[in-house]
């Protein structure tokens, strides 16, 4: 398979990139990123000089760029998005311009170079706040933030290029994810590097909301078996299974640094802040996968990855890092 990987310099992607190398030996991958402050290509140093692997620099919504890609490969597979919910109540366009219009692009250069798969990668954020059970995929999307709501758009558009045209695209719905290489302003790698240098951690709220965190290779897996044994048309949701809350994340760092609990900085909490995600992954597990790293296992993972690799992560914690910190955090704190 020739895979078109887009957002495959950032944190998933990156991984999804290394693992189809490593384990499709036939395959060929093109990697399309736009290069933002997510995208990293010190991400992709590993597979730098594998004849399979291409980069390009460029946007998913320049249909110039796009289109000639799209005609070298069998399938898209769209990992691009801007990601961060805290980013998206700042400021939204970006989001609306890469998450629904990228999508679109991308959609379109599919259909016109008659692909007969395209993966779309999407977040369990578009079911919105789950008060109680877990979502099925039939459920309807009620996204409560811009990032969220990005996604549910992005979402919406492979709906209609399914029932349209008869796109056959394949939509996961990730639960939140983590592991090496993540960009340090989501909650785990923001507390894992923030404890090793003995900052405050900001929790939000009370602590209590709830995430079902997944360990990146669980999720990766998780893709490549949508997209390889998936139905088309349908939709996957992929999680662990584990409700963990803010509070339970800082502890478990916390304890995995041996560093002292004072180091808990309640801030106001997020505005909208949705208080619990929870998947129903049966359809995803009638496939065959499973997730094999537990919560306890893979923040020990995770540590030990941002403790070896301070050269990767100390250069994102400057500049344009503590700007936005600041207001990030200011804007809670107030
Ligand atoms: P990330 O922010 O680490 O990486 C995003 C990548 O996309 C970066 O390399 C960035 O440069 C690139 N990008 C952004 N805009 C682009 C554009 N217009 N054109 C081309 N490239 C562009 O994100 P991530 O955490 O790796 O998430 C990847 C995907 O998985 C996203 O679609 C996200 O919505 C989804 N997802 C993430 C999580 C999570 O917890 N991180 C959970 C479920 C789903
Ligand atoms: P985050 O990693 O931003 O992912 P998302 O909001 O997309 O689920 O946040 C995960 C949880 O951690 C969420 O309940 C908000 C909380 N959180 C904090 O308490 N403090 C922080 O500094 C961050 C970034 C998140």
């Amino acid at each position: 398979m020739r895979l078109l990987v887009t957002g495959g310099a950032g944190f998933i992607g990156s991984e999804y990139v290394r693992m189809t190398l490593r384990e499709h030996a036939e395959d060929s991958v093109v990697v399309l990123d736009k290069l933002t402050y997510a995208g990293n290509l010190a991400n992709l140093e590993s597979v730098r000089g594998d004849p399979r692997y291409r980069f390009v620099h460029g946007d998913i919504a320049d249909a110039a760029i796009v289109g000639p890609l799209a005609a070298e490969v069998d399938v898209i597979v769209n990992f691009a998005a801007e990601s961060h919910v805290d980013r998206s109540l700042e400021a939204p366009g970006q989001f609306i311009q890469t998450d629904v219009y990228g999508t679109y692009v991308l959609l379109e250069a599919a259909l016109r170079a008659g692909h007969e798969r395209f993966l779309q990668v999407s977040t369990d954020e578009v079911y919105g706040d789950v008060e109680s059970g877990r979502s099925r995929e039939a459920d309807a999307l009620r996204p409560r933030s811009p990032y969220s709501a990005s996604k549910a758009g992005g979402e919406m558009l492979v709906w209609a290029y399914r029932a349209s045209h008869g796109l056959p695209a394949i939509i996961t719905r990730g639960s939140n994810t983590y592991g090496p290489h993540q960009y340090p302003e989501k909650i785990i790698p923001l507390f894992i590097t923030n404890a090793i240098d003995d900052l405050p951690l900001p929790i939000y709220g009370d602590g209590s909301a709830v995430r079902d965190y997944l360990f990146v290779e669980d999720h990766c897996r998780g893709i490549d078996t949508a997209l390889r044994t998936g139905e088309a048309g349908c939709d996957y949701n992929i999680g662990l299974g584990s409700e963990v809350s803010g509070l339970e994340v800082a502890d478990t760092v916390l304890a995995a640094l041996d560093k002292p609990a004072a180091l808990k900085q309640p801030v106001r909490d997020r505005p909208g802040h949705d208080r619990r995600y929870a998947l129903d992954t049966s359809r995803m597990r009638s496939l065959g996968w499973e997730p094999r790293v537990g919560f306890a296992d893979g923040i020990r993972r995770t540590v030990d990855w941002y403790l070896a690799n301070p050269s990767w992560w100390r250069p994102l914690k400057s500049g344009e890092f503590w700007e936005f910190y600041r207001r990030n955090y200011r804007r809670v704190t107030e």
